[in-house]
């Protein structure tokens, strides 16, 4: 375990910024954990790709862009899987995560904040789907990108909204007082949604589960890596005595390398531009 501990401590030492989550640190943020973001969220993407693929309804020729799409493993993947003909237009801010991007296969990788991609008139009626896994969160123009992902849709177009609300990992408690401020975040962005475009828009919801599974260590370098954005604000020792906390509660007789089985639950809303 202290081996463990020393060589995890060493892998994410440059991420011990303790900041507020303004979008200046949500790219310091990003930069920080890009190198290992696909194996952090692997299960997690394993989840959710049989549930975009059910929800999204492709075809070939469908146009569609990824809003927040990080390293575009999403992207790829659906690409793949439905034999898209067009690469997924795959709009994010960071530099690192869109270097990762920039290597998949099925990606058109578009270095812009949501907001100044939707600023653009001339995306107006381009996409058959526009979606957002986990990033509507850090909209910081929420409403103006919801008009904007309204107006580029074409006719018989929708977007999906993908938020994590629910897991049966146990975590430590101020890493879920954290996690409960991004799941609030995520609810208000989604009462804003149905406030903007509600009127010109079919707006419905529905929660999909999946089973994953993580190895002790894997869960703990999570968290030393603060893999998830408001995790900054925790300091090492504050994670730490997290991690203890959480071995003491429930993981003390599981080894390093066994499997914790988990549930994950995410609520998809769907938006239908209606004519
Ligand atoms: C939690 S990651 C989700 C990545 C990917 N969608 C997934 O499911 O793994 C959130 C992403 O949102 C991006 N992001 C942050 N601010 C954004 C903004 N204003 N507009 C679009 N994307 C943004 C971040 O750079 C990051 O890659």
């Amino acid at each position: 375990m202290d081996q463990m501990l020393n060589s995890q401590k060493e892998d994410c030492k440059d991420t011990n910024v303790e900041t507020n989550n303004n979008p200046l640190d949500v790219l310091d943020h990003y930069r920080n954990i890009a190198d290992k973001y696909d194996y952090f969220y692997k299960e997690v993407h394993q989840g959710y790709i049989p549930i975009l693929m059910k929800c999204l309804d492709l075809k070939p020729e469908h146009v569609v862009a990824d809003i927040g799409s990080g390293t575009g493993a999403i992207a790829k993947d659906l690409f793949e899987v439905s034999g898209l003909h067009n690469p997924i237009w795959c709009v994010d801010p960071s530099v690192e995560m869109q270097e990762i991007a920039r290597q998949k296969k099925g990606v058109n990788s578009i270095l812009k904040t949501a907001e100044e991609f939707f600023s653009n008139p001339q995306i107006s009626e381009r996409f058959d789907r526009v979606i957002a896994t986990i990033s509507a969160h850090h909209f910081v123009n929420a409403d103006a990108v919801f008009e904007g992902i309204l107006c580029s849709l074409r006719p018989g177009g929708f977007f999906l909204q993908f938020n994590a609300i629910k897991s049966t990992l146990p975590s430590f408690k101020s890493a879920k007082m954290l996690l409960s401020q991004c799941f609030k975040r995520e609810s208000e962005v989604r009462d804003l949604l149905q406030r903007k475009i509600g009127l010109s828009a079919k707006i419905s919801e529905k929660e999909f589960s999946f089973s994953a599974e993580i190895k002790k260590s894997k869960l703990y370098e999570r968290y030393r890596c603060r893999f998830v954005s408001l995790f900054q604000k925790l300091s090492d020792d504050q994670i730490e005595e997290g991690i203890i906390e959480l071995d003491n509660e429930h993981f003390q007789n599981v080894g390093d390398d066994e499997l914790i089985k988990y549930e994950c639950t995410v609520l998809v809303t769907k938006v239908e531009k209606v004519a």
